[in-house]
């Protein structure tokens, strides 16, 4: 608040409203009648929570403008909103919510140029028994979806020099960023890695970036290179550069282990595309509430899994705490938090499934 509003506020609340007409004294009294009902009693909380779940963003329906094959099994799918009107802005690092024609609701990285300002693109790739992979694989151009978002779990900092590392489709967040650091004329450089190179997507896009914007692009793959020798990508590393890793866990672990020791004053950043590692893990036991059913969750597995076991059809999405599509309400115990989606209030009579624990060796009695 400046000094100006600070100084004038206080004034403006007292000032009498004698002089005002019929009007504005009625707008008034009922100004204070709100007050008294609404906003000086424990209502407040409850109607305007402090840290409301984020499902914040927009969510609409979108129109699949055209469909790409960018690699093997990987699709690029451009969605556009059906009257062509401009999307909501986004940053590099942002995903969108997309829920499939079955209903099942997943997330995905926007893989395209943020400037771009009338479509979205993301990029999926195909996975063995993947429903939500497979629904989206047989979308043809014209049909439409509903997404929500945009939203940034994985935001990008600003900083002198960017060092990306990507594993596969994790590229589709750090693609975004490379167009980003383009745009604003920052060095970079990219050390991307997959399988083959027909397994890679976007590789001839992020040439051309790396040619026009002055970044530098390694490409190394399984079948001619090996696997990546993180000491030798990380001497690319500037002190008080950035660093992104986004791509299988094991990689982003090891990128993160190995930079404490040899780029020690370079900040990292990741994203998971899978579950978290689950990290001092203790054993505990759910209790479900409708059947009195007992599950023992083990100290390596997620409460997710564990009740999946039971209940194949429990929902989730991100498997990661941020999206809150597996939060249950909890009757007894004292959850381990371990999510980015709930506030304080939520958190006293929920949790996620997917990343939060008991915080004790304890029983927790679930809504469910
Ligand atoms: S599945 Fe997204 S918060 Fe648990």
């Amino acid at each position: 608040m400046s000094a100006a509003t600070a100084r004038l506020t206080p004034r403006a609340v007292a000032e009498p409203v004698d002089d005002a007409g019929p009007g504005l004294r009625a707008i008034g009294a009922l100004s204070r009648l709100y007050s008294k009902l609404v906003a000086e009693t424990p209502a407040v909380t409850a109607l305007s929570p402090a840290r409301p779940r984020r499902r914040g963003g927009f969510e609409f329906e979108a129109v699949v403008d055209r469909i790409e094959r960018e690699a093997d099994d990987v699709r690029s799918f451009l969605l556009r909103r059906p009257d062509g009107a401009a999307l909501p802005a986004w940053r590099p690092g942002a995903h969108i919510d997309v829920t499939t024609t079955s209903g099942v609701l997943r997330q995905y990285s926007l893989s395209g140029n943020p400037v771009a300002a009338d479509c979205y693109r993301i990029a999926v790739r195909r996975v063995v028994d993947g429903t939500a992979s497979s629904e989206m694989h047989r979308l043809r151009e014209g049909e439409r979806l509903r997404i929500r978002g945009p939203r940034n779990a994985f935001p990008m900092a600003r900083a002198p020099h960017y060092l990306f590392v990507a594993g596969g489709i994790g590229i589709t967040p750090i693609l975004s960023m490379v167009y980003a650091a383009c745009h604003q004329g920052l060095p970079w450089v990219l050390y991307y890695h997959g399988r083959s190179r027909s397994s890679m997507p976007f590789l001839g896009e992020l040439e051309g970036l790396a040619e026009r914007g002055g970044g530098t692009l390694i490409v190394a793959d399984d079948d001619v290179d090996g696997p990546p020798g993180i000491d030798a990508i990380l001497t690319h590393a500037k002190p008080g550069g950035a660093l992104y890793a986004c791509g299988p866990a094991g990689l982003s672990a090891a990128v993160r282990a190995r930079s404490r020791v040899i780029a020690p004053n370079t900040t990292f950043h990741t994203e998971y595309f899978s579950p978290p590692p689950i990290v001092d893990g203790e054993p505990f036991e759910i209790a479900m509430q409708s059947t009195g059913e007992r599950i023992a969750v083990g100290a390596h597995e997620s409460a997710l899994d564990a009740v999946r076991r039971l209940r194949p059809d429990q929902a989730y999405s991100c498997r990661q705490g941020f999206c809150g599509a597996c939060v249950v309400g909890v009757v007894d115990g004292q959850p381990d938090h371990r999510d980015r989606v709930l506030g304080d209030i939520e958190r006293g009579s929920a949790m996620t499934l997917c990343v939060s624990r008991a915080a004790l060796d304890e029983t927790l009695t679930l809504d469910l």
